[in-house]
Formats: structure tokens, C-alpha cells, sequence
């Protein structure tokens, strides 16, 4: 029997009653939209877990779950935790993994009869992904002060829910939605596990590495407008189709992105009227695009929406183009950084963890400017996510729940 049997067997139990909530039969992947039922069904898991263990559990103002072990208005709280929901059929792990580890870390520290000398805190923040609203990290942007109010309750869904109307679906009161300073000031480090979105580790042969920094990235929407007509009537030279200038748009991001060692993705799309036979009147698709640097990022963009304007004029289409959310580049705070590659130095025979960069955005970026953050990268083995492929190893997964107790232990008794 292995010391970490405890661990694992608390992990897979939380994994099997997760894992069925919000897939889709079809796709095998998640449909954990924000505020949806399947959201509904995660949190209450996320209570139920909270509640077994004797936490506190509450909800701040704006939807992110909290479970308490502890006293939640003490200062200098250690807090780890991740997200429930997915993208459009996502992945078993982007999210999950982190808040499943984070209960498994807690059970494996009161196995080893920790005492903890500061609070700990376990929390599930809301639409990390921004798959309904298409803003991404939105309980973490509105609780840090990074998100209008007024903005957010203008965030529309694509039935025209607003997210207060979606959140009080839910059964939640959207009412204080807001900046949440004085909770955020009780927090001493923040924490977050995520599973690695690429193969770094897989390649460095590490089960579990340490975030370094974030990359600059955004979306920008591009709404080529041109005129609805009969496809099988109109001439091709009295056409003015805004899905050609979309489409070479589409093409010059690659290019672009190709020639400045970043990357650009036309992953969303609608049109109208969507009609197999009718030239488009409108071609909306969105833009994400990212680079290790600002500076570089900039250029990438800029050369996007020029040739996009090209492309739009030569169709005789109109084009607008909004940047509908950006996050600047994150660099996560050394001394947290070199404190948990200590501990998890210390606690293993390991002489050091892989330290790595990312360029997918999580909710420990957002906090970054409001409280010290860190994060842990559970190895890959394919790089896969946002797909119903992604994967992580049991082993691997443990390894991160251990790696995610050592440092709780270590940063609680700080
Ligand atoms: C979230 O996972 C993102 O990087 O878009
Ligand atoms: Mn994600
Ligand atoms: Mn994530």
C-alpha cells in the first residue's frame, strides 16, 4: 500500500461524481456553461463537497463558491481552486482538475494531522471560460475590480439571457455583483492547479511544473456587414459577400501570427441569415489571438485588422471591430514562485521543478494584480485541451494532489 493511497482514493471519488455532470452523450465532451443547469449541478457538487467535510461554504457577490476551513474573515488566508465550466464540449480536466485536487489536498493534509496556522480557503470561481457570455474569468474580473459592472450586466448570451437573468435562473442574486476588495485583502496567496496545456512536461518528463507567466492575450470581434442576396441569381461581380473578406481575414491571421512566432484563431463564427442558398449579410467571427509580449501581440493584431479592411473594401463590405476583452500579460510573483519550488523541492528528491509559461488564460492571471497567485501544471501527456481528448494520468493527477498539499502545508504553517 502506497502512502498516497488516501489521496487517490478521495481523488477518484470526487472524479466519479463529477465526471458525468454536463457531458455530452454525443461529443463525449462538456457543456458546463456558466449559470446553465450542468453549472447548477457542478455547484452543488462543489457544496456537497464543502459541506461533507465540515467547511464553511458561502457565496460572494459574484457566484464564485467559497468552502472554509477556518475563520473566512481572518487575514492572510491561503486559497487554492480552479473552475467548473467548460468550453463548448470541453475537456474532463481544464477546471475540474483543480478543484477536485484542491478537497484531495485538503483530505490528504488532515490524513498527515496538519495543523494549519492560517485559514484555508477552497473556491470555484464563475465563467472562467466565457463560453456563454464570451467574456472569460468573469467571477474573478468582477471580484478583482477588472470588469464594469455596468459592462457586466450588459453580457448577453446568445438567446439574448443576460447574465443577471442567468444567474438568477440559477438561483443566485445578481443583484451585488462587484468588486470584492476586502475579501481579496484577506487572501495571502492564491493558488490554483490547472492541467497543462501542452507538453512541456511531458517532454521535461515532469509530473508537475510551476507557472511562470501568462501571455498577453485577447478577443476582438469582426462584423463584416454586406448585402443578402439569391446565390444561385446574383452575378459574382454585383456580389458584395462579407464571407470572402472573412475568410481571407481568416488566412491572414495564420499568416500573421506565423510570421511573429504567435498565434491567431477563428474559432467562432455566425452568420445570418445562414442560409445555404443566400449570400450573407453579416459574417461575425472572433478573433483570439496571444504572444509571449505585448509588443508583439500588438503587431500581430494590427496586421490582422489592416488586411481585414483590405479585404473588406475590395468586397465593397463594411467592417467594425471591437475589442470585446483583454488581459495583459501576466508575470506570476517571484518570491510565491520560489517559495512552492522549495517546498516541493524539499519534499521530494527532486532538484528542481520545471518552471513554465502559458499562454492560456486562467482566473490565478486576473487575481494576479490583487493578491500574490501562483499556479501548479499537472503533466499532459498529449497537450490536448478545450477538446473532449484532453487528458491527464492517474498517476500524474495524485502526483499534483500531493504536490498541491505539500505546498498548502507549507504556505498555511508560513
Ligand atoms: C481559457 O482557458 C483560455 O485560455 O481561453
Ligand atoms: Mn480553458
Ligand atoms: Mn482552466
Amino acid at each position: 500500500m502506497s502512502r498516497y493511497d488516501g489521496a487517490s482514493a478521495s481523488f477518484h471519488e470526487m472524479w466519479r461524481d463529477l465526471e458525468p455532470l454536463g457531458r455530452n452523450a454525443g461529443s463525449g465532451g462538456y457543456r458546463r456553461y456558466a449559470w446553465s443547469e450542468a453549472d447548477v449541478e457542478c455547484r452543488a457538487w462543489f457544496r456537497a463537497q464543502a459541506e461533507g467535510r465540515g467547511l464553511a461554504y458561502e457565496v460572494d457577490r459574484n457566484g464564485n463558491q467559497w468552502a472554509w476551513l477556518g475563520d473566512p474573515e481572518a487575514q492572510d488566508a491561503v486559497v487554492t481552486g480552479s473552475h467548473l465550466d467548460s468550453v463548448p464540449d470541453g475537456g474532463a480536466f481544464d477546471g475540474p482538475l483543480g478543484v477536485v485536487s484542491s478537497f484531495a489536498a485538503l483530505d490528504e493534509l488532515r490524513g498527515r494531522g496538519v495543523e494549519f496556522g492560517k485559514p484555508l480557503a477552497i473556491v470555484n470561481f464563475g465563467d472562467e471560460e466565457g463560453a456563454r457570455f464570451g467574456l472569460a474569468c468573469v467571477g474573478s474580473r468582477l471580484s478583482a475590480g477588472q470588469l464594469g459592472v455596468e459592462q457586466a450586466r450588459r453580457l448577453t448570451d446568445a438567446d439574448g439571457i443576460s447574465l443577471p437573468q442567468a444567474m438568477e435562473r440559477a438561483g443566485y442574486d445578481p443583484t451585488a455583483i462587484g468588486p470584492d476588495p476586502e475579501r481579496l485583502a484577506r487572501i495571502g496567496a492564491f493558488v490554483e492547479l490547472h492541467v497543462e496545456q501542452g507538453r512541456a512536461l511531458d517532454l521535461s518528463g515532469d509530473q508537475v511544473g510551476i507557472a511562470s507567466a501568462i501571455w498577453p492575450h485577447g478577443r476582438w470581434r469582426f462584423d463584416f456587414r454586406g448585402e443578402a442576396n439569391h446565390a444561385g441569381t446574383t452575378r459574382l461581380v454585383d456580389r458584395r459577400d462579407p464571407m470572402l473578406s472573412y475568410a481571407e481575414t481568416v488566412l491572414a491571421a495564420r499568416r500573421e501570427a506565423h510570421l511573429a512566432g504567435a498565434v491567431a484563431t477563428f474559432g467562432k463564427i455566425s452568420v445570418e441569415p445562414n442560409g445555404v442558398n443566400a449570400i450573407p449579410s453579416l459574417v461575425r467571427g472572433w478573433l483570439d489571438s496571444r504572444a509571449a509580449d505585448q509588443a508583439t501581440l500588438d503587431t500581430v493584431v494590427t496586421g490582422i485588422e489592416k488586411a481585414a479592411r483590405e479585404y473588406a473594401d475590395t468586397h465593397g463590405v463594411e467592417l467594425d471591430i471591437v475589442r470585446e476583452s483583454f488581459t495583459p500579460v501576466v508575470e506570476f510573483e517571484h518570491a510565491l514562485r520560489d517559495e512552492i519550488a522549495r517546498i516541493l523541492q524539499g519534499a521530494s528528491d527532486r532538484l528542481e521543478v520545471p518552471v513554465l509559461g502559458t499562454g492560456a488564460g486562467h482566473d490565478a492571471g486576473i487575481l494576479s494584480g490583487s493578491v500574490p497567485t501562483a499556479m501548479l501544471f499537472v503533466r499532459n501527456p498529449t497537450g490536448v485541451s478545450h477538446s473532449p481528448a484532453e487528458y491527464a494520468a492517474e498517476d500524474d493527477c495524485v502526483a499534483g494532489v500531493i504536490a498541491l498539499a505539500d505546498v498548502l502545508e507549507g504556505l498555511t504553517r508560513r
